[in-house]
This record gives structure tokens, sequence and C-alpha cells, in this order.
């Protein structure tokens, strides 16, 4: 069978004349070399990613929840942040659409991607470039599959607005539900009392309090994985084959690009996200809507949902933007066990199916991309941006699958020592639950409406 490596390369060569942009990935792909410990270790800057949860405001982390939950937030009403973004379902969840993709407040309008799961934002560092040792340029964090949020605070407005999502027409009118809700109070007790009559500034702070809540409340660090590193627990002979492989740099080197140390006792140590982008040619998936126009593509840092980024100034020599058509934003992979869909696209509904994608892509193209054995969700031109450097997409085909079947259940038992609510007196887990609530308090007099601007 033709080799994915063999495909690309060419093909990669031949756009080396027309575009400048891929001649670096056919330079980095020749050798099929092990990931660097400094290409592992890079794109975490510590300075803006907040590893731990912080110590915020309890009145601005619950006022925060409040709004999270809230369902008359959405035009029409019902559709909380929640609903996409569930403890149980790994801060994941459709919404009840049945897709991969979820439907907005609106029935049958239905969003681009895979909802991401919303925990473990103080991770994510804001979106910047790295040059590597190697010469090649790497885009690395902000908010979204594509990075297109700066800031956590800036991606909780996104969804209110977002006509597939929770469709207000403007921030006026998430303000004035805000300062309809039994909560106003809350939100003049934490910004003050004219803070709901401003509609700029009260809108931001609405995304300040979310963004409060999910830093708070949402980085538990409780799975069992974290009781490991802690010394509270042990894997099982299954977990910890899969652990070994997970780490394995020439083979499955999951944790080549899946960040983590389980050897450190901090846990925020294991973000098993570098945060960086990849086209890992996932299969496209031809159940979500969007994709029902056989000429859309989802090209992640280049669009739909953004233009690409402009390069930074110390950018190789003839590199172009568009080498960074098609990557997507690796998630971590902290409650990876409990989501419904996988990947950007959702094309993938078991995790099972998310390794043998990793261990097979090389060596079985006809089952990820049927009888043309070529990547069925770029645009040709874009090829030459598949990753073909790194384990395990570096493989000679005919050397066969990465992993057996034996490894792949191990991998995928070690997947789920990620999720949160692990007890270690019990060995259970429980999905994690948001704080209980207490009863707002009354207004001590009645809400006045917003000024608009
Ligand atoms: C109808 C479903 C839906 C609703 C409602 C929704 N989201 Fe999302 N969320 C998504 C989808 C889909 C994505 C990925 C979108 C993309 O990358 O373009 C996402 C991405 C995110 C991310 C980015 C995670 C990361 O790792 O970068 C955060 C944070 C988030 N949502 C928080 C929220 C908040 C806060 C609200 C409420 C204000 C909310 N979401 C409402 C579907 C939803
Ligand atoms: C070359 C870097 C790289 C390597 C190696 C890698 N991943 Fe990924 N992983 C990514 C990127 C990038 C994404 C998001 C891709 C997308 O959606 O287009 C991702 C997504 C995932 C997802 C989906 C997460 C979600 O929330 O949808 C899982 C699960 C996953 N990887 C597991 C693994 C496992 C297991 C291995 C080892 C067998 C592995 N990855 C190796 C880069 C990598």
């Amino acid at each position: 069978m033709m080799s994915i490596r063999k495909l690309l390369l060419p093909l990669a060569a031949r756009h080396c004349v027309a575009l400048g942009l891929v001649c670096l990935s056919v330079v980095a792909c020749g050798g099929g070399d092990a990931p660097s410990a400094t290409e592992s270790a890079q794109g975490l800057p510590t300075e803006t990613a907040q590893a731990t949860s912080p110590t915020l405001n309890p009145a601005l982390v619950q006022l925060g929840q409040r709004l999270f939950v809230d369902r008359n937030l959405s035009e029409p009403a019902g559709t909380a942040c929640v609903a996409c973004h569930q403890p149980a379902r790994g801060f994941s969840g459709n919404n009840g659409s049945g897709l991969e993709v979820a439907q907005g407040s609106i029935t049958g309008v239905f969003g681009l991607r895979n909802p991401m799961s919303n925990a473990y934002q103080g991770l994510v560092p804001s979106f910047h470039f790295v040059v590597e040792d190697d010469g090649k340029l790497e885009a690395v964090g902000g908010h979204f599959w594509d990075g297109r949020a700066a800031t956590l605070a800036e991606q909780a407005l996104g969804p209110f607005l977002n006509p597939a999502e929770m469709n207000n027409p403007n921030a006026e009118s998430v303000v004035r539900k805000v300062a309809a809700s039994n909560y106003a109070n809350q939100f003049r007790a934490v910004f003050g009392a004219d803070s709901l009559n401003q509609t700029a500034t009260a809108f931001q702070h609405i995304g300040e309090a979310i963004a409060a809540f999910q830093l708070a409340a949402l980085q538990p660090y409780s799975s069992k994985y974290d009781a490991f590193v802690r010394g509270q627990a042990r894997l099982s002979d299954a977990e910890a084959r899969g652990l070994a492989l997970f780490q394995d740099p020439n083979r499955a080197n999951c944790a080549g690009c899946h960040t983590m140390n389980p050897s450190s006792g901090k846990p925020e140590d294991s973000p098993f996200s570098d945060f960086s982008y990849y086209a890992n040619a996932i299969p496209r998936n031809t159940r979500t809507p969007a994709n029902a126009n056989p000429n859309f593509y989802d090209l992640g840092l280049c669009g739909p949902d953004r233009s690409a980024p402009a390069l930074p100034t110390d950018a190789p020599a003839g590199l172009s933007p568009e080498s960074l058509c098609g990557k997507f934003r690796m998630p971590s992979l902290r409650n990876v066990a409990e989501r419904p869909a996988y990947m950007h696209n959702g094309f993938f509904r078991s995790l099972r199916d998310v390794v043998r994608f990793y261990a097979t892509r090389n060596s079985n193209l006809r089952d990820w991309y049927g009888p043309t054995a070529l990547p069925n969700d770029l645009p040709v031109r874009y090829w030459g941006n598949i990753e073909i450097s790194k384990p395990p997409f570096n493989r000679n085909p005919a050397d066969g699958p990465v992993l057996n079947n034996a490894e792949i259940n191990d991998i995928v038992a070690f997947l789920r020592t990620l999720s949160d609510g692990y007890d270690p007196a019990t060995g259970i887990t429980t999905p994690p639950t948001f704080p209980a609530l207490p009863a707002p308090t009354p207004p001590a007099r009645p809400n006045p409406p917003p000024l608009p601007n």
C-alpha cells in the first residue's frame, strides 16, 4: 500500500516551488527522527499559563458559576454554557444534538466543531509562535481549536453571540438578561452598584466572572493519575503498560506532544498537551452539517472562524501563513475518556478508535480515507502541512501498525486514569459536580434597566 509519507513528500516537494512554505516540512521529515527533548519541552511559557487554581475572590467565582449554568442567557432561553460543557461528559457535550457537533439554542442550528473541554483552561498559554532549534515555526496556545480567543475572559463572550451557540443578537441583550436575573444583586456586589448600567463594561465583567469560575473550579487535579503521581494510588498492570507505551518516544510517542511528567509529584506538571498546532490528517466527518458541502474545508488556523495569524518577525525566511492551514490546537487529554466525540471535527466516537488511528494512520490508509487512500479533509495544496516527522506519524507503512490490539487497549486503559473524581480510599471514580449554589439574595431595590452605550 502507498505510504502516506511517500505520498506526501513528492507532493510537498512539488509545492515547494509554488509556495516556499512546505520546503521546511520536507527538510524536517527527512530522517524519521525521534523528537528531541527541546521539541517536546517547548511551548509552555509558564509566565502566561496558570497551572494551579489561583486564589480568586469567592464571590466572583460563585457569580461566574451562576452565569455558566444560567439557561436564560440564550436566545431563545434554554441553552447555558454547561449544555455543551458538562462535568460528567469530560466538560464537553453536544446539547442533545446526537451529532459530534453541538446544537445551539435554535433547534436544527449546528456548530462547526466538536465542543472542546473547558476544564484546565489555566494551562493554556496565550497565542504565540516559537521558532524551534531546527528552524521550524510552531504556533502555540490561544483558546478554541483555532486559538482565536486570546484570553479566557474574551473566550467566554464568544458563545453568547454565536448564532450556533447561545445566539444573542448583541452584548446589550446578554447584559439585559443578567440585569433581570435573580443574581443581579450578586453582580452589583462584585462589580459595583452601577455595573449593569453600562453595556460594554458589564459584558466584559460577565467574561471575567465566568473565566474566574473556570479557573477556580474546573482544575481539580483529582484523577487516578493525579493520585498516582502524588503517591496515593497504584496503576493496574494494564494502566502501567499503557503509561509506558504513551511515553515511548520511538513508537506511540503520545507524550512527545501530549506533554506529561509522571515522576514529578505535581500533577500540574502533566498538562497532557503542549498546546501547539498540528495537521494530523483526521479523516473527514461526513456526518456534520457543514461538511454536507463537499467544497467546504475547516482549515483551523486559516479559518473560517479567523484569518491566519500574521507570522512573527523572526519567522524563517520564505515561510508563508499558508503553512498554518489545516492545523488545530492540541487539547489536554485530562477527562478525555468521558468525552462523547474526539478531534476538532468529532470524527471519532470512541477512544479506542482514536488510538487505533494513531497506530495505523500510515499503514492502513484505506481504513481511514476510503478507497482513494488519500487525506480527505484538507485541500491538496495544504498536504505539505500534514505532520509526518514525529512518531508515530513518521512510520514506514511497510513496518505495519505501530501498536497491536493489546497495546491499544493498554493505552486506552491509561487514558481512563485521567478522569477527575477518583477516590483513593475506594478506588472509584465519580464525575465531578459543581459546588452547591446558595439561594441568591433578593435585590434591595428593583433592578434598573441597563443603558445602551
Ligand atoms: C452550543 C454549544 C456550546 C455552548 C452553549 C458553549 N460552548 Fe464552549 N465550546 C463549544 C464549541 C463547539 C467549542 C469549540 C469551538 C471552536 O474551536 O471553534 C467550544 C470551546 C470552548 C472553550 C475553549 C476550550 C479550549 O481549550 O480552548 C471554552 C473555554 C468554552 N467553550 C467555554 C464556554 C463558555 C464559558 C460558554 C458559555 C458562555 C460556552 N462555552 C458555551 C460549544 C459550546
Ligand atoms: C504530533 C503531535 C501528536 C502526537 C504524537 C499525538 N497527538 Fe494526540 N492530538 C494532537 C493534536 C494536534 C490533536 C488535535 C487534532 C485535531 O483535532 O485536529 C490531538 C488530539 C488527540 C485526542 C482528542 C482529544 C479531544 O479532546 O478531542 C486524543 C484522545 C489524543 N490526541 C490522544 C493521543 C494519543 C493516545 C497519542 C499517542 C498514541 C497521541 N494523541 C499522539 C497531537 C498529537
